[in-house]
């Protein structure tokens, strides 16, 4: 069994979806979920499955060990980041080397880095006068929304598209790809 390490700190909606995906899934479970929100939907959702929950603290994530030890006791193989905000210190890309990916709801290279999250993303794209959005699947490094791409699904922005009625869209996408390219890159990893 390859344990997974979800990194939310949102709704969690992503997050109950990929734990929905692995529920009796053969070779991976999700055995964590990492959070940096006290007060963070995803918390409720860790709870409500019975699956442990590390609140973690920012110096000790930036200055400290990353808390690379802790996912290490755990067995941690894999990390999944579904809404979290925060960079990937150094320390936990070098303990992780391509076993972090990350989603971003829009087609990277554009609109992404630091401040482009959740509506700040759409707001950009209807803005810019996008003709179509997305979500981009990628490797995590150590900068924002940056490392190798693994995969992108498309949306048409229409006229009147707001940046909710964007958002709507696009979470439908990250639900419907998401868990299942999680699986592959997991898989990809076990056999190296
Ligand atoms: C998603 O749109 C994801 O692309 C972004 O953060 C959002 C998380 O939403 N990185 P949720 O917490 O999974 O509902």
């Amino acid at each position: 069994m390859q344990p997974l390490a979800i990194f939310a700190s949102g709704a969690g909606s992503n997050t109950a979806r990929i734990i929905e995906y692995f529920r009796h899934h053969p070779r991976i479970h999700v055995a964590l979920i990492v959070c940096n929100k006290p007060d963070a939907g995803v918390l409720a959702i860790a709870a409500k499955e019975g699956i442990p929950a590390l609140l973690i603290e920012k110096e000790r994530f930036f200055r400290g060990d990353s808390y690379v030890e802790e996912l290490q006791k755990k067995e941690i193989g894999f990390i999944v980041l579904a809404g979290f905000l925060w960079k990937i210190p150094e320390a936990l890309v070098r303990a992780y080397p391509g076993k972090i990916v990350n989603i971003h709801p829009a087609l990277l290279p554009k609109f992404g880095g630091k401040g482009m999250y959740g509506r700040f993303v759409h707001e950009a794209v209807i803005a810019a006068a996008e003709k179509e959005t997305g979500i981009t699947i990628h490797y995590v490094d150590e900068q924002y929304d940056h490392g190798r791409p693994i995969f992108q699904a498309k949306v048409i922005v229409e006229t009147g598209d707001t940046p909710e009625t964007l958002a709507k869209k696009v979470h439908l996408l990250e639900y419907e790809h998401f868990p299942r390219i999680i699986e592959e890159v997991a898989d990809l990893q076990n056999h190296r």
